[in-house]
């Protein structure tokens, strides 16, 4: 006969658990996804058992064969635990139980479910952390390809949503590479403080079982051992280490995505949207809709929620273990799945979704006074004081917009007036591409540079892949 939890619990216990208050307290419909780390961590746990004496090494060889037949078994859709198993741990327990007989029962020697759930979740983490990383890197990667394809294309560059100074579009896109660039490095270092091993700190205080600690760390691939065993049953600072991290990287998609859907609008015509990535409207048959950028725009609200209320659980929680903690893995598996999701959705958006519109993007900067500064500079270069040639142009910019012509209307003859130091040169160095040409600085828009940079974001990816 098969146990439910709360006939696991001691003899102290004489009633069963209320119906409501059995499935309030269970977490088995959502920690079931712990189910592959779980085993891992319980077969690491019964080698070191047999390693340290605890038990034998036949028995020890027994349980894991026991823990790979549960994984066999979940594969094969035979091992359904339900609400009786309470949660993941009691479940595989429960089964080893039923397929060992007496011997399943020592397996829980010298470990509490309250250090085993936090390496189970800092095991999953970890996969998941290695699965994102590369999620960044191919986006970083598709960003790449447009930068290589458009160093020479043109954009106009804005502040406060206003035409500023026209750039490479390559420029405008790496900016997005070094973002990501951040994201990467936050996420090596979350990975650091998850890979620490919390198993063996037992339910709050160790044990007097002769365990060893860097044995299982070990095997499971940590890098080392939390020191502390209340900390290590009731640390949850990774928990909100990476939902800080996933605001961040939803941020960043989200301001790529905003400007996405602008471009693509009429108004815009930067980009224009492929089928693939595209949908359209049951009612008015010219829409195509950028739905995916919406998306991952509207998307960030349930991670920063995620982020706060991980941060509200853990407030004020005495040491060591609560059942709040309970809470974290719903939201960690979803801020896992949505940030995931969405930077894979933006990469396919780039890959395969969006068509740069060349001659809407060289018309956009023909046609606006984002060149003013130029002129400024150019008179600085004549030794006019930058302020006193900010204002004359300045005046000038007014004069054209109430004769309606752009600057490159302007004759020589028009310029001397402005200020007779002017020459001939000035007009060539009007031009956007000349513009953008002249930024020379490092980290600039110039053509050079921004091959610069392409080259070196090209040389770190494939030194990292390598
Ligand atoms: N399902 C529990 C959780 O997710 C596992 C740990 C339970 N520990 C306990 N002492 N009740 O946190």
């Amino acid at each position: 006969m098969s146990k439910t939890s709360s006939e696991t619990w001691s003899e102290r216990f004489e009633e069963g658990l209320h119906p409501f208050v059995q499935n309030f307290n269970a977490s088995i419909g959502f920690d079931i996804t712990l189910l592959q780390e779980d085993i891992d961590g319980s077969i690491a746990h019964a080698r070191m058992l047999g390693n340290c004496g605890v038990i034998t090494f036949d028995e020890a060889d027994q349980l894991e064969k026991g823990l790979e037949r549960i994984r066999l078994e979940a594969k094969q859709g035979s091992f359904q635990p339900g609400i009786a198993d309470e949660d993941v741990h009691f479940a595989v327990e429960r089964r080893l139980i039923e397929l060992l007989g007496p011997l399943g029962k020592k397996l829980h020697t010298g470990r509490s479910r309250n250090d085993q759930v936090s390496t189970d979740l800092r095991l999953w983490l970890r996969r998941r952390i290695d699965e994102l990383d590369l999620l960044l890197e191919r986006f970083q990667k598709a960003l790449l390809l447009h930068c290589e394809d458009n160093i020479n294309t043109l954009i106009p560059g804005y502040t406060h949503m206003q035409r500023a100074q026209p750039l490479s579009l390559a420029h405008h896109l790496l900016a997005y590479v070094e973002m990501v660039n951040r994201d990467r490095e936050r996420l090596k270092e979350i990975r650091q403080r998850v890979n620490i091993s919390p198993l063996g700190a037992a339910a709050l205080a160790g044990t007097p079982v002769p365990i060893d600690r860097r044995h299982t760390a070990r095997s499971l691939g940590f890098s080392d051992i939390c020191l502390n065993s209340l900390d290590a049953v009731s640390d949850r600072d990774f928990v909100v280490e990476f939902f800080s991290f996933s605001s961040l990287v939803m941020v960043h998609l989200s301001r790529l995505a905003e400007e996405v859907i602008f471009w693509a609008s009429e108004e815009f015509g930067f980009v224009s949207l492929t089928d693939r990535c595209a949908t359209g409207s049951s009612l008015m048959p010219q829409k195509k809709n950028p739905d995916v950028p919406e998306l991952v725009r509207g998307k960030c609200g349930r991670v920063f929620g995620h982020l706060q209320g991980a941060l509200t659980m853990l407030k004020g929680l005495p040491l060591a273990y609560n059942k709040d903690f309970q809470e974290d893995k719903e939201a960690l598996f979803d801020v896992v799945f949505t940030t995931t999701s969405s930077v894979k959705a933006m990469t396919i958006l780039l890959e395969e979704g969006i068509e740069f519109s060349h001659a809407r993007l060289a018309s956009a900067v023909e046609s606006d006074f984002s060149n003013a500064t130029d002129v400024a500079d150019y008179l600085v270069s004549k030794a006019v004081p930058f302020r006193e040639a900010y204002q004359l142009v300045g005046g000038l910019v007014k004069q054209c917009i109430q004769q309606g012509i752009l600057l490159r209307d302007l004759t020589l003859d028009d310029w001397k007036k402005l200020c007779p130091l002017i020459e001939n040169d000035l007009l060539q160095k009007l031009s956007p591409k000349e513009v953008v040409a002249a930024r020379v600085s490092e980290g600039g828009t110039s053509f050079a540079r921004v091959q610069e940079q392409i080259n070196l974001w090209k040389g770190r990816i494939a030194s990292r892949d390598t």
